[in-house]
């Protein structure tokens, strides 16, 4: 019976992160409409089957999902945190998102960033508090030795607080972002910087997407915590799914909008389907798109060769639009794009087309008819867009590749990389690219493909949690 059993939760395996698997929306008529996500953790999960006893412990975003808590609406296997929403914004907006992320991806612009004041520490406590929740939810629901797996920037503190609460657990941490070099993090005032290394520390053992961030959190518990103590750190790059995506993008309404998108690139004056540079983002400023747009403008100026005869495709899909910073970044998207739209269309020819209503069916449309992938940010933990696009690229696809990009460690050799700061070295990629022949392109295309399913978000999970176990 129940009460016989451990004083301890009933799950064996558990993983926690900000965003869970499922939304949820308030319809008009009051009913909630559930929307499931995607995403290698959803995947990775599946792996291990409905009877494994999993549960997925996240936050409720939105107000959909603050209503389905309230009235008990939910999935088996998720448990979502009711989180007071002021304490959630501090903790997510202000602290995850305005300063974790930015330190990560170094994304703080002088003179003005960063400032830790008052306001800072009032906001850390909320983020104290929010690892505190998941903390406690996750020691009330894990059975005795059960295997947590935390996930991300968010939650670095959850990994201590659980041990504390928990010692008998066997706790992983894994990163998804990059992790920053030891002058960048340090940053940070050194109390929060020694919690959140001390937080993640808590863990057995610590996950990176690859060597270059592992031996950056190394570095960075070395020189500032007397390093990693008993704690194992691990790599595992995170692959696409060729099974789920080749079949996803061959179903109708990818083939649909494959028609529209031609339709908007058209046919060059000689009679040929115009050349489509691609690329698929969040609005996101480590995304770097604006000077993606900087280069194709280049390119237009520097190789006249190529009007009329190439069509930028560049997906800009919302993101964290509760932050000032995002939606100007937005803008400016959006306003170069136009900049270089009216400076050189000519009838018949727009050469950016700019879509930002989210679209994953379009997504896919654009990987299989893409010519060129675009992928250079600034910095990026992995990026699957530049493993996403040769599994399903109909002819083979050359990617410009960013050496930001944690997807640089695997795909490097057979992109074309670039330094993404390097507006005219961008163009000059662009404009290889273009040049490549058909052959070459699809023989890099393979290999590009090989590489990027090495490992599939079913092992990519099951390895973690066999590394764990161990
Ligand atoms: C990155 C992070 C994820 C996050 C995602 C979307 O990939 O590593 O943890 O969920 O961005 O960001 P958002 O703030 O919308 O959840």
């Amino acid at each position: 019976t129940a009460s016989s059993a451990s004083p301890h939760g009933a799950h064996r395996i558990l993983v926690a992160s900000n965003r869970g698997p499922v939304s949820y929306e308030v319809r008009e008529d009051g009913s909630l409409q559930a929307r499931r996500g995607g995403g290698g953790l959803v995947s990775g999960l599946s792996a291990i089957g409905p009877d494994a006893g999993a549960l997925w412990v996240c936050s409720a975003l939105g107000e959909g999902d603050r209503e389905a808590v309230r009235r008990g609406v939910g999935e088996d296997g998720v448990r979502m945190l009711d989180i007071d929403a002021a304490v959630h914004a501090d903790a997510y907006n202000g602290i995850a998102n305005s300063v974790l992320w930015f330190v990560h991806h170094m994304l703080y612009q002088t003179p003005l960033e960063p400032v830790f004041d008052q306001e800072f520490r009032r906001q850390w406590s909320s983020y104290e508090d929010y690892n505190r929740a998941f903390a406690r939810a996750l020691a009330d629901e894990a059975a005795e030795g059960a295997v947590v797996i935390v996930q991300d920037y968010h939650l670095t503190l959850v990994p201590g607080m659980l041990r504390e609460l928990r010692p008998d657990l066997r706790i992983g941490h894994f990163s998804h972002t990059p992790w920053a070099p030891v002058d960048y993090f340090r940053m940070l005032p050194d109390d929060i910087a020694g919690q959140v290394l001390r937080g993640m520390l808590g863990a057995d053992r610590l996950g990176f997407l690859t060597h270059r961030w592992a031996n950056a959190f190394t570095a960075c518990c070395e020189a500032l915590v007397g390093g990693l103590g008993d704690t194992r750190v691990g790599v595992h790059g995170l692959g696409a799914d060729a099974d789920f995506l080749r079949g996803r993008s061959h179903e109708a309404d990818v083939a649909e909008r494959m028609d529209a998108l031609r339709e908007q690139i058209g046919e060059g004056p000689d009679g040929r389907a115009r050349r489509a540079i691609v690329r698929v983002d969040r609005t996101e400023l480590s995304k770097n798109i604006v000077r993606g747009l900087l280069a194709y403008r280049q390119l237009l100026e520097d190789r006249p060769e190529w009007r009329e005869r190439v069509v930028h495709v560049a997906f800009a899909y919302p993101s964290r639009q509760d932050l000032a910073v995002y939606r100007d970044y937005t803008a400016a998207v959006q306003t170069l794009a136009d900049e270089i739209n009216s400076q050189y269309a000519k009838p018949g020819w727009t050469p950016v087309v700019l879509h930002v209503k989210d679209d994953f069916a379009r997504s896919l449309a654009a990987y299989r008819l893409a010519d060129v992938a675009l992928v250079n940010p600034i910095r990026d933990g992995m990026n699957l867009v530049a493993k996403e696009v040769p599994v399903v690229s109909d002819e083979g696809c050359v990617l410009v590749l960013s050496r930001e990009a944690g997807a640089y460690e695997e795909l490097g050799e057979d992109a074309v990389t670039v330094n993404p700061y390097d507006v005219v070295g961008t163009a000059q990629a662009l404009h290889e690219a273009l040049s490549l022949s058909a052959g070459e392109r699809a023989e890099r295309t393979k290999r590009l493909a090989a590489a990027a399913t090495a490992l599939p978000p079913a092992q990519w999970f099951l390895e973690q949690l066999r590394a764990l176990e161990e």
